[in-house]
């Protein structure tokens, strides 16, 4: 068929758009594969890792600007301009803020009742997490976490896998010394990790103390080794009435600082040196601290605190799964292994064999383990 030059063109251009055409159906038409599936996937979640980091960042900020106080003491929801009146915020900078953390599920979104009012923010579950006090505040742990000291290592991990366990602790690598000297000589970063851990101590205790109490039964004195400031005794005092006495045991800094309480005495020392004797030992979040061989030093001394017939040592560790059993608690504990690896020079999270390797070369015959609702299982060692 002869066609005109400008009708050629436009045949050509149809017949090419009708192919296009055919071959975009053809590809909606075809079930994407598994692998096709994967790529698509991954191209969005990477986008985690690329800026992953503003969501704690973002989370950092709302707790020192005090966004969760605000609406609590504020007793009810707050508009916008409530919200940054009280907080003397710029209020498009908040705007935005808030717009993130609500996408977050962190504050709610409360519609007004007239719909030309303005919406308010209301706290969840989660945005109470944030508040500076509170019974499930994890503010402490987080600008801990997010604090200039702890992020600068996390720069040095790969220079510290490097090099066949030669190299230099990252924590060391950036502050000169390990953490613990670091906090000796910088009360302020101190005085951090002590409300950091005591967070996790409000969390942890409740848990052990709902499900486990039976393994305070018959315990009158126990020393907490590597206490902190004392929560963990607190909790437990209060919940024990039969125990009589309870020392808070942690290096002279720490507890120097720590505050006295009703049963509670607080006791300067090393616990490679010498433990306070009592009925038993607790230790929570200090094991994993250490690499096996320092581990094995610490239960010998916790060993030799507690009588030979009937004391205990009861360990407040995460325990690692090996195999498919699996809880929602899983990447957390994951999570703080990374974090040992980052913020101290041999600890890591352990998993139910290693556990068993270093409650056994420390002495003990025989050891529990139960799991608790928290990133923590209770380990019972027996002399
Ligand atoms: C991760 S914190 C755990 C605090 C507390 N047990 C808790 O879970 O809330 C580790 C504690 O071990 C203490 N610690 C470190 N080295 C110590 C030592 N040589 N003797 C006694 N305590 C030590 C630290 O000061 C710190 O309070």
């Amino acid at each position: 068929m002869d066609y005109p030059k400008c009708s050629l063109q436009l045949y050509i251009s149809h017949a090419r758009s009708l192919g296009l055409a055919k071959k975009k159906m053809e590809h909606t038409q075809r079930k994407p594969t598994l692998e096709e599936k994967g790529e698509e996937r991954a191209k969005v979640e990477v986008w985690n890792y690329v800026l992953g980091f503003s969501k704690i960042a973002v989370v950092k900020c709302a707790i020192e600007l005090g966004i969760a106080d605000a609406i609590e003491s504020h007793g009810s929801p707050m508009t916008l301009l409530e919200l940054s009146k009280t907080l003397k915020c710029d209020p498009s900078s908040l705007y935005r803020i808030m717009r993130f953390l609500v996408h977050q599920k962190i504050f709610k979104e409360v519609q007004p009742k007239i719909p030309s009012d303005p919406k308010s923010y209301a706290q969840s579950p989660l945005s109470r997490c944030l508040l500076k006090f509170g019974e499930n505040s994890m503010a402490a742990m987080i600008l801990l976490e997010s604090s200039p000291v702890m992020l600068a290592p996390w720069h040095c991990l790969s220079a510290r896998i490097l090099g066949n366990g030669t190299s230099t602790p990252a924590f060391e690598a950036v502050h000169g010394e390990d953490i613990w000297s670091f906090a000796a000589a910088n009360p302020g970063h101190s005085e951090l990790i002590n409300e950091a851990m005591a967070c996790d101590a409000c969390l942890a205790l409740p848990a052990l103390i709902d499900s486990s109490l039976e393994v305070f039964n018959g315990i009158e004195t126990i020393v907490d080794v590597g206490g902190g400031n004392g929560t963990t005794l607190g909790f437990l005092v209060k919940a024990c009435a039969w125990i009589t006495r309870g020392i808070n045991f942690d290096l002279p800094h720490v507890v120097s600082v720590a505050e006295e309480s009703d049963r509670v005495e607080n006791v300067g020392g090393d616990m490679f040196d010498c433990i306070p004797k009592a009925d038993a030992a607790i230790i929570k979040s200090v094991l994993h601290d250490w690499g096996d061989e320092e581990c094995i030093r610490i239960l010998k001394k916790c060993k030799e605190a507690i009588p030979e017939d009937k004391g205990k040592v009861i360990i407040l560790e995460a325990v690692i799964e090996e195999d498919e059993i699996k809880d929602e608690l899983t990447d957390v504990r994951l999570m703080l292994d990374m974090v040992m690896m980052a913020h101290t020079s041999t600890g890591k999270e352990r998993t139910l064999k290693e556990w068993g390797y270093v409650i056994g070369e420390a002495g003990f015959s025989r050891h529990t383990v139960t799991p608790i609702n928290a990133v923590q299982s209770v380990i019972q060692a027996f002399p």
